[in-house]
């Protein structure tokens, strides 16, 4: 076989061993290359006037991902009060923050969201109840606010339960509400100068463009004080071969002609702002786990790895599929679905990791059961390597499920160096923060 590398990094097989060597399995590996490479796609991304991307921050929120793509020109967008202290504590300032959160920061967290504010955090007002909470600080310190709008239709995501413009979601002040909220704002002479909406993520890219004209509609209506729009993520990843990724230039060039157009008709010429996760980091990151037992039943043969949900519970959660590539112990590639090589010779395989749950699997359809995956035949002590897990799978997996400690982390750098960059949990951080109590 001919084949030695595999994937949107074109990571060498032979790597795999050498890492399992040095920092064991399961373990996270990233890619700066790809990283840097998606971040300068979005910033080359066609623009009317100006482009402003933030990286959303769920998607992976480790320090070095995070320097990576700040050191690229991308600024943050944080879902949480402790996001933005996260990133904060990794050298971030908040300057190059916006919050767009569910949270209505009340007690300490409230004097630490003025503190953010104050230190130059941008605000997306996400509901009435905090723009109340928030409208005497605003105005005190003369502070431009952003909204977030549920556009009350034209959502989209890869599932229901990714879909964050339908009725079934709760993000955002609600177009409805939106003429309420901004003569609120008015009284006090409170001004927004964004609008925001995220439709979802992953969905059908014709969905970003109906959300283009939608918002551009209210912004027109309701915000006469804008200057910048934003469309949020929800750039559509091509993790698996027949998948098709959202067409960046394609997606710039549709925003480009409608702000154009807002111009023509309105004089105004608006930013536009994006924030996406997943298509910065998916297609850069890999799981690799080891064979540790194979189970060969009348019904279905399956392979025991070592690291399964509590990694990467995106299968089971969405029902996302994952590319799967066998390598050896001595670094031979057996098989990648990447590639789809080879077509012959080839075997199902339910793979599944060690946490006591049927539906603990890297492949699992609708009914949550599980689906075999077609690979060449390994042996116990091969590799089985995950791909498209840079997003959403470190940041958002139920790690210490069955007490299982989260993995380490290792970053191949621009120059393919392997460098360690989180380092697995002692078992002593699973549980210290438990008391010793006497009941
Ligand atoms: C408000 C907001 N912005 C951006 C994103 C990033 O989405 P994606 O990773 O699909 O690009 C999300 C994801 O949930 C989000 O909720």
């Amino acid at each position: 076989m001919t084949m030695k590398q595999f994937g949107p990094t074109r990571l060498a097989a032979t790597l795999i061993p050498e890492i399992a060597r040095q920092w064991g399995t399961p373990v996270y590996l990233h890619d700066q290359e790809y990283i840097e490479n998606s971040c300068e796609q979005l910033l080359n991304m066609p623009n009317a006037y100006g482009l402003h991307v933030r990286y959303a921050m769920k998607a992976n929120s480790d320090r070095t991902v995070l320097r990576v793509v700040t050191n690229k020109g991308l600024d943050l967008d944080c879902s949480s009060l402790d996001e933005a202290a996260r990133a904060n504590a990794a050298g971030i300032p908040f300057s190059r923050m916006m919050l767009t959160t569910q949270e209505v920061a009340a007690g300490e967290e409230r004097t630490e969201l003025e503190a953010m504010i104050k230190a130059g955090l941008k605000y997306n007002v996400c509901s009435m109840t905090q723009f109340q909470q928030i409208a005497d600080f605003a105005k005190a310190n003369s502070i431009d606010l952003s909204m977030r709008v549920h556009p009350g239709a034209a959502g989209g995501g890869e599932s229901a339960t990714r879909d964050t413009g339908s009725e079934y979601s709760c993000f955002g002040v609600h177009l409805n509400d939106v003429p309420t909220v901004k003569a609120m704002a008015d009284k006090l002479g409170l001004r927004f100068t964004q609008v925001h909406v995220h439709i979802g993520s992953g969905g059908d890219p014709e969905k970003w463009r109906q959300n283009i004209d939608r918002e551009l509609g209210f912004v027109k209506s309701y915000f006469p004080d804008a200057t910048t729009v934003s469309f949020g993520g929800g750039l559509k990843v091509a993790r698996m071969p027949g998948e098709k990724q959202a067409d960046i230039a394609s997606l710039g060039a549709y925003a480009k002609q409608r702000i154009e157009e807002f111009k023509a008709e309105t004089g105004r010429e608006l930013e536009m702002e994006i924030e996406p996760g997943t298509f910065v980091v998916a297609n850069s990151g890999h799981i690799i786990t080891r064979i540790i037992d194979k189970k060969l039943t009348n019904e279905l043969n399956f392979l025991i790895v070592d690291g399964g949900m509590e990694l990467l519970t995106r299968p089971l959660l969405y029902g996302s599929e994952h590319p799967i590539a066998i390598v050896r112990q001595d670094g031979t590639l057996l098989s990648s679905e990447y590639d789809c090589t080879p077509t012959a010779g080839l075997k199902s395989f339910g793979i599944v990791g060690r946490c006591c749950e049927s539906g603990d699997s890297v492949r699992l359809d609708n009914d949550g059961n599980i689906v075999p995956v077609m690979i060449a035949e390994p042996e116990i002590g091969d590799y089985v390597v995950i791909g498209g897990t840079g997003a959403y799978s470190e940041s958002m997996s139920p790690e210490n499920y069955n007490s299982h400690r989260k993995p380490g982390a290792v970053m191949k750098t621009r120059a393919g160096k392997l460098v360690q960059i989180r380092k697995k949990q002692v078992r002593a951080q699973v549980y210290q923060n438990e008391l010793d109590v006497t009941l």
